[in-house]
């Protein structure tokens, strides 16, 4: 079958076709196979003008009235500002040494404890090289402000590291939360001979 067969050749820039008068993009047949020359839909056509409305406004804003919006570093710029007024505005948040009771800060503190602290006073807190944590004595005191200094400073010379650059202040009072609150009082296997002063539990 041809072309002929089933297009009339008008003199317009278009042909139509002959069985279902639709129009056809004239010299554009490969395969027998033609393609339609229908109008763009009109949804199309409001999106093209929409975007070229659109571009010249952009260009206006951006050139003739220098919009700030439009400049991503003024905008980072007024956003660090506004991120430095408010910091400066609210008070630090302050800092207190008080035994934390919640499951995550004890799970925390055991996971420090198990990392780094039962190497010297064992899993168990039964006291290796370190002291028992588990009886009532206590060589630097038993209250959560003595073990956070001894945690934070250490006792070099006795072989108890300062951990005040390992371990964040947060970190520090989780882990001594888990001696106070899961090992203390517990019974180890193997507790080491008491060391230092007994003291009635503080809490
Ligand atoms: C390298 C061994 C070692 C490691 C690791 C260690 N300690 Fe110690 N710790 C000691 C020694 C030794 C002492 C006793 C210091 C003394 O005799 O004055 C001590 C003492 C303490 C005390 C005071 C006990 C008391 O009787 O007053 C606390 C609390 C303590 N350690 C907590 C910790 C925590 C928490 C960790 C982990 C972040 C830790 N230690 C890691 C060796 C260690």
């Amino acid at each position: 079958m041809t072309t002929e067969d089933t297009t009339k050749n008008t003199n317009q820039d278009y042909e139509l076709d002959t069985l279902t008068n639709e129009r056809l993009i004239k010299d554009h047949e490969y395969d027998g196979i033609k393609e339609l020359d229908n109008d763009l839909p009109p949804w199309w056509k409001w999106l093209f003008y929409i975007t070229i409305v659109f571009g010249i406004v952009y260009m206006i804003r951006l050139w003739v009235l220098d919009s700030d919006d439009l400049y991503q570093i003024r905008e980072y710029d007024a956003a660090m500002a506004e991120a430095k007024d408010n910091a400066a505005s609210q008070p630090t948040a302050q800092f207190e040494i008080k035994v934390l009771t919640d499951d995550a800060s004890l799970a925390n503190g055991k996971e420090t404890w198990d990392k780094i602290c039962q190497v010297c006073h064992l899993y168990d807190g039964g006291g290796l090289v370190g002291p028992n944590m588990t009886d009532n004595y206590w060589i630097h005191g038993n209250t959560v402000e003595d073990m956070f200094n001894t945690v934070t400073n250490g006792v070099i010379e006795k072989g108890m590291i300062p951990y005040k650059d390992q371990l964040s202040p947060t970190q520090r009072l989780e882990v001594i939360s888990f001696i106070i609150e899961k090992l203390h009082g517990t019974t180890p296997a193997n507790p080491k001979a008491p060391q230092g002063e007994e003291m009635a539990w503080p809490y």
